[in-house]
């Protein structure tokens, strides 16, 4: 087995073992008002959009993980088929593996054969060429294109990159030559007001927080015999200080929150916020080993029946309204973003029309 690939197989094997965190998501400091009144039923809840010219049944995102050796083959099948009986998009993990070893390729394709018509997103390095950046588009037919950011990930791995200057440029030229929206993706740390704007200003229009709150690539490599001896287990950015961070700057992008999301009360309160879509990843992994890819629907089902249970609660019928509710930011959330001067009447006073 070749290092890059053993290397996925141990991302996989450990980030099942791995806690959430250590810092949590920060949406412990986001709430959502109660309406007794709702004047809804059930039914009339509908959670679909238009997103990357697909039709999406529920703001989900099945994120980045897998593909490139026989196990990750057979989570991407079973991911995928549950992306395609729900209506939720999904993306496969860096395919740069692919690009070196053609066999490897079937393990990424299965994705796109198993959900023909639904919404897949091809995955690759921020760092990579653009002629590569192509190929991977090509390979799953995708609706959009990944390009993952994750410093802290490369500089804990002994055999990481160094070498990160260039990168933006290299994302402008990507952007220009992708035939689909390119998406700027954290794993993990978080995207910053800073970061966003310079990813903006490079011609990204969909930024993925990947905050803090879930699965820790520092952690993970630490474990594979890392650099930082879990001296930065707690680096980064809370995926709700981040998701903030981002709306505050007003820019015409569309946001997916990803990064510790797990209950579906998080997942509103990220919508509510302004994201688009969440993006879960690690605890679908998680079910896949302890229960079998059999389990998975009815998690699926269950967590989706919640998410509708909390728009009626907060009389919001579809993703639009709930967008127009008034929602609370306090505690460590609200002095992140004091401490920012990002005004969190932009939320508490809403509808602002
Ligand atoms: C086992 C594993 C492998 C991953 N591989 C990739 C990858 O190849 N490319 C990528 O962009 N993100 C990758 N991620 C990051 C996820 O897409 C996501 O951003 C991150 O796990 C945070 O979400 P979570 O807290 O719900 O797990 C991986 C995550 C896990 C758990």
């Amino acid at each position: 087995m070749s290092i890059r690939a053993k290397r996925k197989d141990d991302h996989i094997d450990i980030s099942q073992n791995c806690a959430d965190g250590p810092e949590k998501n920060g949406f412990e400091d986001v709430v959502l008002i109660h309406q007794a009144v709702p004047e809804l039923d059930l039914e009339q809840i509908d959670l679909g959009q238009q997103f990357l010219g697909k039709s999406l049944r529920y703001p989900l995102l099945i994120n980045a993980m897998t593909g490139g050796t026989d196990q990750g083959h057979k989570i991407n099948r079973a991911l995928s088929e549950l992306a395609c009986q729900f209506g939720v998009a999904i993306a496969v993990g860096s395919q740069s593996i692919a690009l070196s070893d053609p066999e490897r390729r079937a393990s990424f394709e299965v994705v796109r054969e198993v959900n023909p018509h639904g919404l897949v997103l091809a995955n690759i390095s921020a760092l990579a060429r653009p002629d590569e950046a192509l190929q991977v588009i090509d390979m799953m037919q995708a609706d959009g294109l990944q390009l993952h950011l994750n410093v802290p990930q490369e500089l804990a791995m002994r055999e990481g990159e160094r070498q990160f200057k260039g990168m933006l440029d290299n994302i402008s030229h990507i952007a220009s030559a992708s035939p689909v929206p390119v998406i700027a993706k954290e794993v993990g740390f978080g995207l910053s007001q800073e970061s966003a704007a310079m990813l903006f200003a490079a011609g990204v229009k969909i930024l993925d927080t990947g905050g803090q709150g879930g699965t820790n690539f520092v952690v993970i490599e630490d474990r594979r015999q890392g650099c930082f001896d879990g001296e930065l287990d707690h680096w980064g950015i809370p995926t709700a200080a981040s998701l903030a961070e981002i709306l505050s700057l007003q820019l015409p992008v569309q946001v997916i929150a990803t990064g510790g999301i797990r209950t579906a009360v998080d997942a509103a309160k990220a919508i509510a916020m302004g994201a688009q879509l969440v993006g879960m990843a690690a605890p679908l992994l998680k079910l896949y080993f302890s229960q079998g890819a059999v389990a998975l629907p009815e998690y699926l089902r269950q967590w989706l029946y919640r998410l509708k249970a909390v728009f009626l609660m907060t009389s919001a019928a579809d993703l639009t309204s709930i967008q127009e509710k008034p929602l609370i930011i306090k505690g460590q959330t609200q002095a992140w973003l004091e401490a920012r001067q990002i005004d969190c009447r932009l939320w508490s006073r809403r509808p602002n029309h």
